[in-house]
């Protein structure tokens, strides 16, 4: 492959340097410090030219904090907003400590089983593929061999590949599972374990396999490896479940945790369901997209609903009213996935049509326009869907088509576009308060929304709002919360909004806490909902 192809055109958005404003707060014991520019971390000279090649200049605030951190070979808790640059903050300095520390040229795996240095965890195969797809870019002139496994590729091929040695795995829970049963890759050798999407990873429904690969045998315990676990949403109860993987770690903040990035433009409509075509129709063609000039390599359109059916149903839909238009979703064949998601980046199909399979870590340039014609049932599934446009700096836009239906997700969609500087309909205001006191009055006692309609998700523990080991016990008659756990670096507006003491009685537990967990945690389990797709 030409390096041209390879690397692309780096791509910066407009808005590049309005990340230098971004608060960025880093808690836990002796946290190393952060640097300026990519030459402070000192990187080998082959990591060094792959970032020229790239085309980055300077790093990104997770880039500046996180990289130390991770060079100073300490566990690790990241949260910085959609579109930062997470990717590259873990897999460069990982890349440099193998490169640093030698790689064994020796490392063919015939008759054994392969035993990576470096393991990524995604959720999902596109995710994973593109990981490795940037762990190639940057490993690139290097001895260094990235190999990535997942579901729906053909297995037997990708044996292949991991006889011939791997340093860095980026893989899928369900597939990696079956090839350490098969024995063919064991984790003795692992020094560093990333879960991308580490939310999502620790959620109901990837759990007990996240659970088999770090408990296994062979996996270096806790102390003994480096754990790494980067998202743009931390919910106060994964961060908890979190913590049994991790040791002594720093939690890194940048920005508000579980915010959206402010270059998204966001739009709430109130549409009725059987509206909600016609309604699509509009917006496509307000976006300057007709049937006639579908073809717009330069501005795509992704449009979420939240079934498989669904998507099959809007993708006909929409074909027969003449839209260029492909779709994606967990009941297609990989092939059909990866044709469907080619279609889409090159513009041949401008209109995408998708489940929650897309919603988490593509980086897709030209996404232009996020359409959440069906909204999702929790607000970390909006934050990462929404996410997929206004990236490094550029500025995009969301539509959500709301109803009745999604009256329940009302109250965090009034905070999140509150806590964005974006317009919020007078109808949020009001249903979110219908909302707030219809659970006051389905759970007396347990004063769940404190008087106001907002401010849920920080009491359901919904986004999680920063370093949960700084809330552990709540602040007496309103006085300062706990101090960083062993200090920290912070930077920026140094707690502002973080700490109201709403905020840290939110976290209290009890009946009625776990309750409200019931009614409003995400059904990851639901039959009908598209959550399963590695
Ligand atoms: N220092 C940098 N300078 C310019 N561009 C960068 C830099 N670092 C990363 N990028 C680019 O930013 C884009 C987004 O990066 P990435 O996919 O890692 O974001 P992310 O934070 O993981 O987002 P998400 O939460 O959606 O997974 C990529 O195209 C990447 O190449
Ligand atoms: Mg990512």
């Amino acid at each position: 492959m030409r390096e041209r192809d390879l690397f692309g055109s780096g791509h910066t958005g407009i808005n590049f340097s309005k990340y230098e404003d971004i608060p960025v707060e880093a808690t836990g014991v002796d946290c190393p410090l952060n640097v300026e520019t990519f030459r402070d971390l000192g990187f080998t000279e082959i990591i060094r030219n792959n970032i020229a090649l790239c085309g980055y200049d300077k790093p990104t605030p997770v880039q500046k904090y996180a990289m130390p951190i991770i060079k100073a070979r300490r566990d690790l808790m990241a949260c910085a907003q959609t579109g930062s640059g997470k990717t590259a903050a873990f897999l460069l300095p990982i890349l440099n400590q193998i490169l640093e520390g030698g790689p064994s040229p020796d490392y063919y795996c015939y008759g054994r089983p392969c035993y990576p240095m470096a393991l990524v965890l995604a959720p999902t195969r596109e995710l994973a593929s593109q990981i490795y797809d940037e762990a190639i870019k940057f490993s690139y002139r290097s001895i260094v061999k990235p190999v990535v496994v997942y579901g729906g590729a053909n297995p037997m091929q990708q044996m292949e590949e991991i006889k011939h040695g791997c340093h860095i795995l980026v893989a899928t829970p369900g597939r990696l599972v079956d090839m350490m049963e098969r024995g063919k890759i064991a984790f003795n050798n692992v020094k560093c374990l990333v879960l991308d999407e580490a939310d999502r990873m620790l959620d109901m429904g990837f759990e007990p396999q996240i659970r088999r690969i770090v408990q296994s045998e062979d996996m270096p315990r806790v102390g003994q490896r480096q754990t790494l676990m980067f998202s743009a949403t931390f919910p106060k109860k994964v961060q908890e479940l979190a913590r049994n993987f991790l040791d002594n770690y720093i939690f890194l903040a940048v920005g508000r945790v579980g915010s959206t990035s402010e270059n998204i433009t966001q739009k709430i409509f109130l549409v009725d369901e059987s509206e909600k075509r016609s309604f699509l129709l509009d917006l496509l063609s307000g976006s300057g997209i007709s049937q006639q000039n579908g073809i717009r390599p330069d501005s795509l359109t992704l449009i979420f609903v939240e079934t498989k059916k669904g998507a099959d149903s809007l993708e006909n839909y929409l074909h027969r009213v003449g839209y260029p238009v492909t779709s994606i979703h967990g009941d297609r064949s990989q092939n059909e996935r990866e044709e469907a998601l080619a279609a889409f980046r090159s513009g041949q199909c401008p209109i995408i049509v998708a489940t929650a399979v897309a919603a988490r870590g593509l980086d897709i340039p030209n996404v232009k326009h996020v359409i959440n014609f069906d909204l999702p049932s929790d607000i970390e599934e909006y934050v990462h869907r929404i996410g997929r446009t206004g990236r490094v700096g550029n500025p995009g836009l969301a539509s959500s088509l709301f109803n009745e239906k999604n009256k329940n997700v009302a109250p965090d969609l009034l905070e999140l576009l509150t806590e964005s500087k974006q317009e919020v309909p007078e109808w949020l205001v009001a249903m979110s308060r219908d909302v707030a006191h219809d659970y006051r009055m389905n759970h007396r006692g347990g004063s769940r929304f404190g008087g106001a309609a907002s401010g849920r998700r920080y009491q359901s523990g919904g986004f999680g709002g920063r370093d949960y080991r700084q809330f552990d016990r709540p602040p007496r008659n309103g006085g300062p919360v706990n101090p960083p756990v062993g200090g920290g670096a912070t930077r920026g507006p140094p707690t502002g909004g973080y700490m109201q003491s709403s905020y840290n009685q939110s976290y209290s537990s009890g009946p009625s806490q776990m309750a409200y967990n019931r009614q409003y945690q995400p059904a990851y389990t639901s039959p009908t909902t598209d959550w399963f797709n590695q």
